[in-house]
This record gives C-alpha cells, sequence and structure tokens, in this order.
C-alpha cells in the first residue's frame, strides 16, 4: 500500500488548492517518482475534483507516469539530427548497459529508458537527456560514463 503521507504535505502546502492541480501533481509525482493511484485517489478526495478530470490532465502532459519510473530518466535523442550522428549506436550501447529496452526500467529501479524525437538541442547532436539536463556531442562510450555518474546516487 502506498504510503499517503508525502502527498499529504504537497496538498498541504498548495493550501488544497484545486486550481493548483498540475503544480500539486508535479509535486506528488517528484516524491513518488509516478503518480500511483491511490495517490491520484487521494488527490480527488482532497481536492473534490473527480478522477476522469485528473486523468484528463495526467494522460494530457508526457511529463506525468501513472507507471513505476526509475530514480534517473535517460532519455535518447532519436530524431533525424542525432540519428545521423551516431544515435542509433548510443540508443544499442546504452541498452546492452542497462539491459533494458526503451519503455522500461532497470531490475535496480535507478533508470528508466526512453526514447525521445528532438529536444531542440541538434547543433550538439547526439544528445541524451538525464532527468532535467540535456547532455550533447556524445559517444556512446561517453554514455556509458556519464550513466555512471548517476549509477549511485
Ligand atoms: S534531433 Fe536530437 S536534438 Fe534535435
Amino acid at each position: 500500500m502506498t504510503d499517503l503521507t508525502a502527498v499529504d504535505k504537497v496538498l498541504q502546502t498548495h493550501n488544497h488548492d484545486k486550481s493548483m492541480l498540475v503544480a500539486i501533481l508535479q509535486d506528488a509525482q517528484e516524491q513518488y517518482r509516478y503518480l500511483p493511484k491511490e495517490v491520484l485517489t487521494q488527490i480527488s478526495i482532497k481536492l473534490e475534483v473527480p478522477m476522469s478530470e485528473i486523468y484528463q490532465v495526467v494522460t494530457f502532459y508526457k511529463a506525468f507516469s501513472l507507471k513505476p519510473r526509475g530514480k534517473h530518466i535517460c532519455s535518447i535523442c532519436m530524431g533525424t539530427a542525432c540519428h545521423v550522428r551516431g544515435a542509433p549506436l548510443i540508443l544499442e550501447t546504452v541498452k546492452k548497459h542497462l539491459d533494458v529496452e526503451p519503455g522500461q526500467n532497470t531490475k535496480n529501479m535507478q533508470f528508466t529508458l526512453n526514447t525521445v524525437n528532438c529536444v531542440g538541442a541538434c547543433a550538439v547532436g547526439p544528445v541524451v537527456q538525464v532527468d532535467n539536463t540535456l547532455y550533447g556531442n556524445l559517444t556512446s562510450m561517453k554514455s556509458i560514463q556519464l550513466l555512471k555518474k548517476f549509477e549511485k546516487d
């Protein structure tokens, strides 16, 4: 069962203000790394907002996840500019290194691997995003070195 203490705190921080729904969901996701059903139910009850409305918001914004995610989100850009500069090799190397396919979490829940299409930094492609930071001019070897920095924290 999900501990609801963290979401209760988030709701309190936002004074149970339903106009802050998106911010509340963002903060709740930061606490749980995703949005478990029990957390959404708690938000629905406490804000008196129907679950259907909450699901509409959660499914509209790509940043929200209804599935458990790793501690770090590693997104490999597969847009055209990155693709021609070697993104497929980076993807293969990272998949092997983490032993996952895109959309999956590593067994230790340290990473979730994703692919994305253009993150707007084509000039420095190939690009990998880890959490909220973009890393450019990568090679497959540099990508592994980058991930190693996130393996222990
Ligand atoms: S194609 Fe990768 S940043 Fe644009």
